[in-house]
């Protein structure tokens, strides 16, 4: 799939077929966030894949978003921002919540790239998820998602239109001279 095609196609799906997915396309969708851009290239993004079925239950349960708990795999986005502090002391936290965020989308477009689908999921109890899944104290968790071949159609979505959410120049001006 083209890339623009990828950017455009892309959406939440939140109902996934009984279909099994294979464990390479979880690979190659993992391995798309390693060539996400990083702060100094520190690579602060770890990932958990979570394919068992009673867990993949208790973190839909624990996110109280009972669609999760049809997707065939979960990718949990965790931070470990140590070093990134270390180098950039606050904006390290920012470098690396952003470098999570695009990790993620980075994913987001291999998963529809291979025909599958997901759903960014960031509400959850973060201390449940992270006694489910043993995380350190010291490691944020910052996003889920499951992932499944789509069983529903998304509805057309208003996409907000270029010319609000740009300025030139300076806040607010919307005229390019
Ligand atoms: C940071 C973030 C958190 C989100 N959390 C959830 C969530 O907890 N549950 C959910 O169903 N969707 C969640 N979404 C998905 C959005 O609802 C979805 O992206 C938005 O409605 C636009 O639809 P689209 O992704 O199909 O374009 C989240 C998206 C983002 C970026």
């Amino acid at each position: 799939m083209q890339l623009d095609k990828s950017i455009r196609s892309r959406r939440s799906i939140r109902k996934y077929l009984d279909k099994k997915v294979s464990f390479s396309d979880i690979t190659e969708i993992c391995d798309a966030a390693r060539f996400a851009p990083m702060a100094c290239n520190k690579f602060s993004v770890r990932l958990i894949v979570v394919s068992n079925k009673e867990k993949i239950k208790k973190i839909a349960e624990i996110s109280q978003q009972p669609f999760i708990a049809d997707g065939k795999y979960i990718i949990v986005v965790c931070t470990d921002k140590k070093d990134l502090v270390k180098s950039f002391g606050d904006n390290g936290t920012r470098n690396a919540r952003q470098q999570a965020g695009a990790a993620i989308e980075h994913m987001l477009l291999k998963i529809t790239d291979l025909g599958l689908s997901a759903c960014w999921v960031g509400w959850f109890d973060d201390n449940a998820l992270k006694r489910l899944l043993k995380i350190p104290k010291n490691i944020d968790v910052e996003a889920l998602f499951p992932i499944g071949y789509a069983a529903e159609k998304p509805k057309k979505l208003f996409k907000t239109d270029l010319k609000s959410i740009l300025f030139f120049d300076e806040w607010d001006k919307k005229e390019r001279k």
